[in-house]
């Protein structure tokens, strides 16, 4: 474990943890108010590295690489909040944090357009093989092109998207599918007001008809219990064989193994994965088909958007140190006045 700090600060400052590497301004800001202790290195801690990391500090700054639980909390006698660099939070234990007295924040919106720029360019390089296109011609068979003789991809203009989990980002992608001309649909937990599903263009169905009907399958619900394997064999037997799937979610929401074994048995047309079960790992019979585009978790990842995602998270560190409400505090009934 290798710990960064600013030892000229040392005992004057509140302690704060910053567990995986940020930009170096802000870190160097940081360092003005707090005695900061970083991971500058950018490992990824052990759960026992976790929980001595978290002794004595008064605020973490936390990535989802960062599982915080009971036992990550066992010794954080002087945390006040655990601030994460990201929208989703389904690393964070809420019932355990909230029991140790702790806030949790997220950030939420600054990172809404971003997410969902990827989410549509995967869908285009999965329906118009695009990566698989690239290997083509670094291979050397640009030479064998015909006018059958080339990867033939599946349009997205006219075409009907499901989107599954009609949050933000859901909202975005169905934004940006009405500039293609496609037709929208979409299931969510709970139905969108009918403004909203005016505004998307978008008709609510059940998750059975999004999957028998839709062209192409995007994947943007949270992380749960509930959620886990939203997306399985049953389900993807339901899909047309000409189908995409795009999963932008979380690992864990598609059984990735299911998934192999259809692209592999081209039950479905291709799927494209910013998200693994295990990740950073990847099922090794996904890599081993060419009709599935893989990244490694970047959806949110352009500078702007990154930076703004670590200040609105140094913003709700530093509104809870100063006994103020962070602007994205998820669990309000921690904070007291
Ligand atoms: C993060 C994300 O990059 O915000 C989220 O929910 O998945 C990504 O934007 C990732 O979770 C890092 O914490």
């Amino acid at each position: 474990m290798n710990i960064q700090t600013n030892t000229q600060t040392q005992g004057q400052k509140p302690k704060i943890f910053v567990a995986r590497a940020i930009f170096p301004e802000a870190l160097a800001k940081l360092e003005q108010s707090f005695e900061v202790h970083s991971n500058q290195a950018d490992e990824i801690f052990t759960p026992e590295q976790l929980q001595k990391a978290l002794s004595g500090v008064a605020g973490a700054l936390v990535t989802g690489s960062e599982r915080i639980d009971s036992a990550a909390l066992a010794n954080a006698k002087d945390l006040k909040i655990v601030a994460n660099i990201s929208v989703g939070y389904n690393n964070f234990d809420v019932p355990a944090i909230t029991a140790a007295g702790v806030m949790a924040s997220n950030t939420p919106d600054v990172l809404t357009d971003t997410t969902a720029d990827f989410g549509f360019a995967l869908l285009m390089a999965t329906a118009r093989r695009i990566t698989e296109s690239e290997h083509w011609v670094r291979n050397g068979h640009w030479d064998k092109w015909s006018i059958v003789n080339n990867p033939l991809g599946m349009d997205l203009h006219h075409s009907t998207i499901g989107i599954i989990g009609m949050g933000r980002i859901g909202q975005g992608i169905a934004k940006r599918a009405l500039g293609f001309g496609m037709n929208v649909i979409y299931h969510n937990r709970s139905r969108l007001s009918e403004a909203d599903e005016q505004s998307c263009g978008a008709s609510y169905v059940s998750k059975e008809e999004l999957l028998r009907t839709a062209d192409h399958v995007v994947l943007v619900l949270p992380y749960s219990a509930e959620s886990h394997h939203t997306i399985g064999a049953k389900e993807i037997a339901l899909m047309k064989p000409s189908a995409t799937l795009v999963n932008i979610a979380r690992g864990g929401i598609v059984d990735d193994l299911a998934l192999a074994q259809a692209l592999k048995e081209k039950r479905i047309f291709a799927a494209g994965l910013d998200v693994f079960e295990g990740e950073p790992k990847v099922n090794p019979e996904l890599l081993k088909l060419s009709n599935v585009v893989l990244a490694p978790h970047i959806a949110s990842a352009t500078e702007k958007t990154r930076r703004a995602m670590v200040d609105l998270a140094i913003a709700n560190l530093r509104a809870a140190l100063d006994g103020k409400k962070p602007p994205s505090l998820i669990n309000v009934e921690v904070f007291k006045p």
